[in-house]
């Protein structure tokens, strides 16, 4: 069975309820009626319900009577809803007045939902920029324990089976912190770490890239690097983290060996942490579509709960797999707490 098969089969196993708050959004939709129907997930659908209804009616929908639908601006949870939002917002100059305005945006009131326990994880982006899907994540769910980043890992199934594991590899950040200090890039590796053997199910193997290896050169950016290293290594010491390591050094056997000897990720790196976002999103888009790679992601990390990004070009498949995805970090969420107590 292959990786995604084996995500969906997991989703299948424990039906999360994901909350889609682009409810009335077709490929959202479409995505929905698919999950419903092939019982992937709870789907629960922010959007007004006569509009949900048509809209299904005329895509000729026919599973969309076993979602729960929530009408943003009249629903029997509404009050307590905008009760918590103040509660969790107090500090940061939030009004009644502004919490009940804010109750109704379908992107806090999916977090609310989540906050409040009413759901395991979200998906939105079909129409939102990252911006607006993330601030509310951010300002609500916060980080996970021990961690005061969120970033943003694709799962990169590449055509050369030689590389990461079998063709797959993980890069992070593709989407979220642009400039990374030390402590947020070692934050990054360590969080890409356990994302691998939550949804990917394999051990990771971290490269700390950068564009130089072992002290090939000398530069201010491959100090980060390497500081983010040793600190990763701290944070996470039953992970296999080594940097700074330029991308040849990390994948291939030959070229590892030769410039980073003795090094356990050199040539085996399965996981790849690019020193910035610009690296990293740039390269996760040339491998995809030079390297005709299939991107998976952004899967984001860090967070109490798992909220996911959309590309606005995304199709129904890829919310399909998306809600999957999501689902599998709410399971690897609460399996890690049933373990801490
Ligand atoms: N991790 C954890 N918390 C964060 C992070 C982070 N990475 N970034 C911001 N926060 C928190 C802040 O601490 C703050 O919390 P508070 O209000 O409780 O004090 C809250 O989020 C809001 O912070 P701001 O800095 O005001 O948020 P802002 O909206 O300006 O920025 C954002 C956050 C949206 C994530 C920003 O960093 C961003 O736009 N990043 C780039 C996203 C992007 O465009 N990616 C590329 C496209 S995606 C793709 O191609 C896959």
């Amino acid at each position: 069975m292959d990786l995604l098969q084996e995500i969906i089969e997991r989703a299948k196993a424990t039906k999360q309820r994901i909350v889609l708050p682009e409810g009335t959004e077709e490929r959202t939709l479409r995505a929905a009626d698919r999950l419903l129907a092939d019982q992937i997930a709870n789907i629960i659908l922010i959007g007004n319900p006569d509009e949900i209804n048509k809209s299904a009616a005329e895509y000729g929908l026919s599973h969309m009577n076993k979602a729960t639908i929530i009408d943003p601006v009249n629903h029997p949870k509404k009050e307590s809803y905008t009760e918590l939002l103040l509660l969790l917002r107090q500090k940061k100059g939030m009004t009644p007045e502004k919490a009940a305005a804010l109750v109704e945006n379908p992107l806090y009131l999916a977090c609310l939902m989540i906050k409040a326990g009413d759901a395991d994880g979200e998906i939105a982006g079909a129409q939102n920029t990252t911006g607006d899907v993330l601030r509310p994540a951010l300002q609500l769910i916060k980080t996970t324990a021990g961690m005061s980043s969120v970033s943003g890992a694709y799962l990169m199934f590449t055509q050369n089976k030689n590389y990461g594991e079998n063709g797959l590899l993980v890069f992070a950040d593709c989407a979220v912190i642009p400039n990374p200090t030390v402590a947020e890039l070692a934050e990054i590796a360590v969080a890409t770490a356990r994302t691998t053997r939550a949804i990917a199910h394999v051990e990771p193997r971290v490269a700390m890239l950068s564009f130089s290896t072992k002290g090939s050169a000398s530069h201010e950016m491959i100090d980060k690097v390497t500081e983010a290293t040793r600190l990763a290594k701290a944070m996470a010491p039953d992970v296999k983290i080594d940097g700074e390591l330029q991308a040849d050094a990390a994948l291939v056997p030959s070229i590892g060996a030769k410039k980073a000897p003795g090094s356990e990720i050199a040539g085996k790196a399965n996981v790849l942490v690019f020193p910035t976002l610009e690296a990293g999103n740039i390269a996760y888009k040339l491998v995809e579509r030079l390297g005709n790679a299939d991107a998976v992601g952004p899967i984001l990390q860090g967070m109490a709960a798992p909220v996911n990004d959309l590309s606005r070009g995304c199709s129904p498949d890829d919310i399909y797999k998306m809600v999957a995805i999501t689902a599998n970090q709410a399971i690897a969420i609460k399996e890690n707490e049933r373990k801490r107590t």
